[in-house]
C-alpha cells in the first residue's frame, strides 16, 4: 500500500514515497540518493549504517521509514560546513583511522550523537559506543585515538 512521509534531512524538508516495510536506509540511499550512509550486514550488527534521528543514533538497516514521518534525520552529508570538515571527521582522519573507510560514517554519525548528548563523554561512554561498531582494518585503536582527538576539537570551538 505505501505511504508519504515528511521527513529532515540534513535540513532539508523531504517528502517521500514509501512501501510498507521499507527501511530508512532504503529512502536514503535509494530515493534520495545520500549513498554516504554504508549497508554492511543488513541485519543491525555492524554499524556501518548508522544515522542520527531526532539527535539519537539509529541502525537504518532496522529503523522503519515510516517511523521516520515528522523526524529530523542527519546522515554523513550533513556533517561538513561546505569544504570544511566536520570536527569529528577531522579528527578521524587526522588520527589515521579512515583505511578502507567502510565504517567511518556510521563511527562519524555515532559519535555525533555521543557528543552532541555529552559533550565530554568519558572514554568508558565512546568505548561503550564504539562497541556497536564493526572496523575490520584499524584494530579500534585509531579510531579510539580519533574519538579522543575530536572530543578536544569539539572542546576547543565550544564558547568559554
Ligand atoms: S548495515 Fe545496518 S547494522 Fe549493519
Ligand atoms: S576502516 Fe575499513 S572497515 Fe573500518
Amino acid at each position: 500500500m505505501g505511504q508519504t512521509i515528511t521527513l529532515t534531512v540534513n535540513g532539508v524538508r523531504r517528502s517521500v514515497e514509501v512501501e510498507d516495510g521499507e527501511r530508512l536506509i532504503d529512502v536514503l540511499r535509494e530515493r534520495l540518493g545520500l549513498t554516504g550512509t554504508k549497508r554492511g550486514c543488513d541485519d543491525g550488527s555492524c554499524g556501518a549504517c548508522v544515522v542520527v534521528v531526532d539527535g539519537k543514533a539509529e541502525r537504518s538497516c532496522l529503523f522503519l521509514a515510516a517511523k521516520a514521518d515528522g523526524r529530523e534525520v542527519r546522515t554523513i552529508e550533513g556533517m561538513a560546513d561546505g569544504r570544511a570538515l566536520h570536527p569529528v571527521q577531522e579528527a578521524m582522519i587526522e588520527a589515521g583511522a579512515v583505511q578502507c573507510g567502510y565504517c567511518i560514517p556510521g563511527i562519524v554519525m555515532e559519535l555525533d550523537a555521543l557528543f552532541s548528548r555529552q559533550p565530554d563523554a568519558p572514554d568508558e561512554a565512546i568505548v561503550e559506543a564504539l562497541a556497536r561498531h564493526l572496523c575490520r582494518c584499524t584494530g579500534y585503536e585509531a579510531i579510539l585515538e580519533g574519538a579522543r582527538l575530536a572530543r578536544r576539537k569539539l572542546a576547543e570551538r565550544r564558547p568559554a
